[in-house]
């Protein structure tokens, strides 16, 4: 019952439920048990009040019974990976958010997503010692026909960095630094076009028509049955599986009809950009494209065949290479800590993760192999595929046929 994966299978996030006058739940925080999907009471006070203060009186904490909490459990990722750590973290907890997402409407809930707290208040009210775990992000299970105007993600302060922090420091440190105190306004910023900045080549069209998957039906089975492909046959993708999978991840309106949120929320996708390297999809050329999330069309960045490439970008890994499509989300640093100060490097990489769950459900209705990696050389990824530098790479999923094996 995995379903939604995670680096290295190391599980870091939990989850809380805050319950508040919520009928058929005793007041007060409970954690959830992921093997045995049951609750465990771990405090019995209606802490309510506490979140509406730590969420600077946020509307939907004001009106709302019930409420969840993720958090990052750091060292049961960072023993293995590091201060890298930080960064599957928060993608494995992006995944997650993209369960959560995707069952709320159809459970007649609107996931309501509010990365702008007052970090020491919560993790305070959740009772977590800092150096272990902190909270990531917060979501309000709201009415369905909720509509948030209170912006999802707010920014820190950007202080100047001038200390050496040791390597295997760096994971807290960063995090800490992220942290919010105040409720400060989001700066207004304007993250210039991407397509205007560079010239890529002329656009490749995807289908005009929606697949139909039919997720009234296919969500829940769909979302068990969830595994990280181990090995692909390296045969070919269609240009109408790849646009199918595109359309689920990044229009999401098209699936209302199905009983899906027609505008899931994330702390602020401006900043994330997707390419899609191409080794074998029928009906469209080898290479890199760049893929226009409100265009839905492709432009081709570089040509060629990227197996060999990806393959050693991906540290030697066989999915890299027999992978028929790898999706690269990327983002402009700078630009993104400029608006959001340190803490925009969790908001996007927990919004590539969700990206990426989406990604992963779909590619699985669709009998596809799926999965994510995120272990790569960051320094070259960009010069090899045609990558524009200002846009760093934060996550890569890969897709493709899967190969029978025992461990599926
Ligand atoms: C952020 C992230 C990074 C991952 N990186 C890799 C990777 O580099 N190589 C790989 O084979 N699998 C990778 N995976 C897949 C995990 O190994 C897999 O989710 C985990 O073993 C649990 O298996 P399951 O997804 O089938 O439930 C990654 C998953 C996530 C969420």
């Amino acid at each position: 019952m995995r379903s939604s994966p995670s680096a290295g299978g190391l599980y870091p996030t939990e989850i809380y439920i805050l319950a508040s006058n919520y009928k058929g739940l005793e007041d007060g925080i409970y954690n959830y048990q992921a093997q045995k999907h049951g609750l465990v009471l771990i405090q019995k006070n209606n802490v309510k009040s506490k979140l509406l203060e730590a969420t600077f009186n946020h509307p939907e904490i004001e009106c709302g019974n019930l409420f969840l909490i993720l958090t990052g459990v750091f060292f049961r990722s960072s023993w293995r990976y590091q201060d890298r750590a930080y960064r599957r973290i928060c993608l494995d907890t992006g995944h997650i958010l993209g369960n959560i997402d995707l069952v709320s409407f159809p459970s007649n809930f609107k996931a309501v997503l509010i990365g702008g707290f007052n970090d020491k208040l919560i993790n305070e009210t959740l009772c977590l010692d800092e150096d272990e775990e902190q909270a990531l992000a917060i979501i309000s299970l709201s009415k369905k026909e909720t509509i948030s105007e209170f912006p999802c993600a707010l920014p820190s302060k950007l202080e100047p960095q001038n200390t050496k922090t040791p390597e295997g420091m760096r994971l807290l440190q960063l995090h800490n630094r992220s942290k919010i105190e105040n409720y400060v306004k989001v700066p207004n910023i304007n993250i210039p076009d991407i397509e205007e900045k560079f010239k890529f080549s002329s656009k490749t069209l995807l289908e005009e028509e929606p697949h139909s998957f039919q997720w009234n039906k296919t969500l829940l089975p769909t979302i068990l049955k969830r595994r990280s492909t181990r090995a692909f046959t390296g045969g070919p993708l269609t240009k109408e599986e790849l646009n199918a999978i595109l359309d689920f991840t990044y229009h999401p309106e098209l699936f209302y009809a199905d009983g899906l949120d027609p505008s899931p929320m994330y702390f602020d996708l401006s900043l994330v950009e997707t390419f899609v390297a191409i080794n074998d999809v029928d009906g469209l050329e080898d290479g890199c494209y760049y893929y226009s999330k409100k265009g839905r069309y492709l432009r081709q960045v570089r040509f060629k065949n990227f197996r060999d490439d990806i393959y050693y970008l991906c540290l030697g890994q066989e999915l890299g290479y027999k992978a028929s499509a790898i999706i690269f989300h990327t983002c402009d640093l700078p630009k993104s800590i400029f608006k959001y100060g340190e803490r925009a490097y969790r908001y996007i990489h927990m919004d590539a993760g969700h990206l990426g769950q989406r990604i992963n459900i779909a590619a699985i209705n669709l009998n596809l192999g799926v999965s994510g990696i995120g272990g790569f050389f960051d320094d070259t990824v960009n010069d090899v595929l045609g990558i524009p530098e200002d846009e760093a790479v934060v996550y890569i999923t890969t897709l493709g046929i899967p190969a029978k094996t025992i461990s599926q």
